[in-house]
């Protein structure tokens, strides 16, 4: 992965890397080590986390560092003289819905890719009796008992958590812009999930780990359908249907896609209220749209299956027409996915809840990718490549 201000280029996960978390040693003293283990193992690009950009306030400013590559979560003891800290560690995966967001909320199937960029949490048993999680990069400190939505959020993870666990202290770093489409805060509540379980030695698989965290965005969204969390925890490319198995896409060919942020923030918990009150007052054309966008997806799922991208492209526009008739496009997307276009991308749309946020284009390949990233790049004030399925 390579990272400029406005111009980064993004690994896309291609699937997951777990492994069993082991059982943690208990704290000997309260020595807190700050030792640099908040990475892990996983490659840095520089840059410190506190100077990361607040995401949802100021979802256009890059952040300043990115990780490559998602860890599953692990304990490290850390070890100063003769005490020994458990720290542990874990990784949300940001994401992007290739087709089939809002109706996904009702049943209808969706395409998504996992992304290589994302949130990196770290937990630790607390010298207070508080628990306590700290955003790093929004410079926030929530304890639970407050009703700060982050303090909410803990307190809906730790509910599940062993009832006689100790006080935990959570740092999250996040590299993700918020309100943009990306899954940033189901990213938050599946490293979140992830590092409590490895703190208190709770062995999950990943689908799993991605379904408890819906506990998390609840609070944050209202009524997901679970498809954030899923690619969070899992990534790859696959295709999510509501209650059921995530199924895994192969993709014969990488799916070379550009995504630049239109600089307007959209909340996905109010975007998804207005689609919902449109299908209250017009059940028959909202439904008929959702029907008609799940037969894309459906095409999407063979044309990744068969490297078809000039296929896929074209489920792209049409997926977009069909956001736009439910009012969830806006002046500066449909701008954005005209320069695309016009610049040689297969396809172009919205991703995620829309009404602002980012979008996403399809190339012939990476070189082509870059090049329509560069011309949207005068437009927008975030631009990524990313390789689906490499
Ligand atoms: C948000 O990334 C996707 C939506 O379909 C909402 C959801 O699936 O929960 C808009």
């Amino acid at each position: 992965m390579r990272v400029e201000e406005s111009r980064r280029e993004v690994e896309v996960t291609s699937g997951h890397d777990a492994t069993t978390p082991r059982a943690p040693h208990r704290a000997t003293c309260e020595t807190q080590v700050e030792a640099s283990l908040r990475r892990g193992t996983s490659a840095s690009l520089g840059g410190h986390p506190d100077h990361a950009a607040p995401p949802t306030a100021h979802p256009h400013e890059a952040p300043a560092r990115h990780t490559i590559a998602a860890s599953s979560p692990r304990l490290v003891t850390v070890r100063r003289g003769s005490c020994y800290a458990p720290r542990a560690m874990a990784f949300g995966r940001g994401k992007v819905i290739l087709l089939g967001e809002h109706g996904v909320v009702y049943g209808h199937p969706a395409l998504a890719a996992g992304l290589g960029v994302g949130v990196h949490a770290t937990a630790r048993v607390s010298e207070s009796q508080d628990d306590v999680i700290v955003a790093r990069p929004w410079g926030v400190t929530a304890r639970v008992g407050s009703d700060e939505p982050l303090a909410l959020g803990l307190q809906a993870i730790l509910e599940g958590m062993p009832s006689d666990r100790q006080s935990v202290h959570v740092e999250v770093d996040v590299d993700l812009p918020g309100g943009a489409g990306l899954g940033c805060s189901a990213a938050i509540g599946v490293a979140v999930t992830g590092a409590l379980d490895a703190l208190f030695s709770i062995e999950r698989t990943d689908e799993e780990r991605g379904d408890y965290s819906l506990r998390w965005e609840r609070v944050f969204h209202g009524n997901p359908s679970g498809v954030d969390n899923a690619m969070a925890a899992v990534g790859g490319v696959a295709l999510f249907r509501r209650g059921q198995p995530l199924q895994t896409v192969r993709a014969k060919k990488p799916l070379p896609l550009v995504i630049a942020h239109s600089g307007e923030s959209s909340s996905t918990k109010e975007i998804v209220a207005m689609v919902a009150r449109q299908r209250e007052a017009e059940t028959q054309r909202v439904d008929e749209a959702f029907e008609a966008i799940a037969a894309l997806v459906n095409n999407a799922k063979l044309a990744v299956e068969a490297g078809d991208l000039k296929a896929l492209g074209q489920l792209f526009d049409l997926n977009q027409m069909l956001l736009a008739g439910l009012m969830l496009s806006t002046e500066k997307i449909e701008e954005l996915c005209r320069v695309a276009r016009e610049e040689g991308a297969l396809g172009a749309k919205l991703t995620g809840a829309g009404a602002g946020g980012c979008m996403i284009a399809l190339a012939k390949d990476e070189a082509d990718a870059e090049r329509i990233r560069e011309a949207l790049a005068k437009r927008s004030p975030l631009t990524l490549v990313a390789m689906a399925g490499a």
